[in-house]
């Protein structure tokens, strides 16, 4: 955190002036609107200090990121000032300004040309969580660039429809990059999906960015992990504090990521409502499913359909953590005609892998080792042949006591999707979110999860590693080769 000064206080005049701006600079993508402020604008009454800070009951409106074609972009992480709702400005690194960043959208055999002007004071790469990339397009650490250092990440999808996204993956600061705001969504569409007539984008589908973060004094976000975790105490969704969302008689489409370093997340609805689940970390499941409640961990993603077509205009709706019991977001269904919508029964037809010619045995250690190793970026620890099946398998091992460190370990592996076949121990099932095509999977405390994986896309380097982004930091991570 050494390149971010805390923000001073702010007059109500100021921070007036300085929103506008913000807000207009987010609206162009111009860096240069917040700068330059120069003069102020009609002075109105002083709000005393920390008033309004709490957050409002009103809320706040949810900021959509804006969306960004990655054909030709380009993402400038650096330090930043956003508004996170509740009255003061927050210092945070963003991407192009934005938190979270923008949300790109490309469809299968696009090619993706994305170059990072690195503007912090630390080395940093991105990494495409989900996509499968070439090696060097991948982010590893080995190829971190240096502060004021650009990189060209370029590469063709060639994967199913689906919501990714992208985040820092620098050795040992992954943690405090992306607790410290840089992250952003990816979605990419195909013929597939979009003969189901799903709602592609706004106002109907919407990323839900949910995460948890911690302020200091003068409200900047800050990282403080203790002992192997950063948990905050407040939620954020798409960097929005209390926030709310007008919503029709429709059928809505959220495309939700769990950008926490560490928390997991049971989302559930009020009013009885159930979520329709048509999709994951891999894309559209083979059936919807409606659920109650479902578990998201660190870098996990849901495809959810929620209707309030049956809601009365001028009732609320809240998502909620059934976990802390926070209020995430809350649906304000407004006055409006019917909007016919469609949740389709049937979504995927999902080919199955079989038959492993290997078995690999991952133990998830404490809080920093895999099979009692941590992590060096420069040893391979294991080959894996290209276009085989295999069968890996995730436990827990010994050495972490829960409460400092140990499980959960959400299990991400780079450069493929796989099949979750069991889970025993622990939880002793497979959960309907688990189906279909998976990146990431979470291994609780005494559980053993077994997948089915195969590599047959690139050949190269690739990570396997615990989510948690401060396990991830303290080495619980592994290089393997796709040879
Ligand atoms: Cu989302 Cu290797 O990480
Ligand atoms: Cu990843
Ligand atoms: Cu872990």
């Amino acid at each position: 955190m050494s390149d971010d000064r805390p923000l001073e206080r702010l007059s109500r005049r100021r921070f007036v002036h300085l929103t506008t701006a913000s807000a207009a600079a987010m609206a162009t993508g111009s860096l240069a609107l917040l700068h330059g402020c120069d003069h102020d604008p009609p002075a109105g009454p002083e709000i005393p200090a920390g008033q309004g800070w709490s957050g409002s009951v009103l809320g706040n409106p949810l900021r959509i990121p804006q969306a960004l074609s990655p054909l030709n972009a380009t993402l400038s992480p650096a330090s930043a000032t956003v508004d996170l709702g509740g009255g003061r400005l927050s210092r945070v690194r963003a991407y192009n300004g934005a938190f979270p960043g923008p949300t790109f959208r490309a469809s299968v055999g696009d090619t993706v040309n994305v170059r990072l002007n690195n503007g912090l004071t630390q080395k940093t790469t991105v990494h495409w969580h989900g996509m499968m990339v070439p090696a060097v397009a991948d982010g590893h650490p080995r190829d971190a660039v240096a502060p004021g250092v650009s990189y060209q990440y370029q590469y063709t999808i060639a994967q199913r429809a689906g919501f990714n996204w992208y985040h820092p993956h620098p050795h040992m600061l992954t943690g405090e990059q992306v607790c410290l705001g840089l992250a952003g969504g990816f979605i990419i569409n195909d013929a597939e999906e979009t003969a189901l007539g799903l709602p592609t984008g706004l106002p109907y589908e919407v990323p839900l960015i949910v995460r948890d973060a911690r302020l200091d004094s003068s409200g900047n976000l800050q990282y403080t992990p203790m002992g192997g975790a950063f948990l905050g105490n407040l939620p954020l969704v798409n960097g929005t504090r209390d926030p709310f969302l007008a919503v029709d008689h429709a059928v809505y489409r959220f495309r939700v990521l769990n950008g926490a370093n560490a928390r997991v997340f049971g989302l559930a609805l009020s009013n009885s409502l159930a979520f329709n689940l048509i999709g994951n970390d891999g894309g559209l499941l083979s059936v919807t499913r409606q659920l109650p409640q479902i578990d998201i961990a660190p870098g996990e993603r849901l495809d959810l359909l929620v209707d309030f077509r049956g809601i009365p205009a001028g009732q609320k709706v809240t998502l909620r953590d059934v976990r802390t019991g926070w209020t995430l977001l809350e649906f304000r269904v407004t006055q409006s005609s019917p909007v016919s919508g469609v949740i389709p029964s049937s979504l995927s037809t999902i080919p199955t892998l079989a038959n492993p010619a290997a078995t690999r045995v991952f133990s998830f250690d404490g809080m920093s080792r895999i099979n009692g190793k941590v992590f060096d970026p420069n040893r391979i620890d294991f080959r894996v042949p290209f276009g085989q099946t295999e069968l890996w398998r995730f436990r827990t091992g010994s050495g972490g006591m829960p409460m400092h460190g140990g499980a959960p370990h959400p299990v991400h592996v780079h450069g493929a999707s796989f099949q979750v076949q069991s889970r025993s121990g622990g939880r002793g099932q497979v959960f309907p979110w688990e189906r279909g095509w998976k990146d990431t999977v979470l291994l609780e405390t005494g559980e053993t999860i077994d997948v089915l994986i195969r590599f047959d896309r690139f050949r190269g380097i690739y990570l396997l590693h615990c989510h948690k982004l401060e396990h991830e930091d303290l080495g619980m991570m592994a290089n393997f080769e796709v040879v």
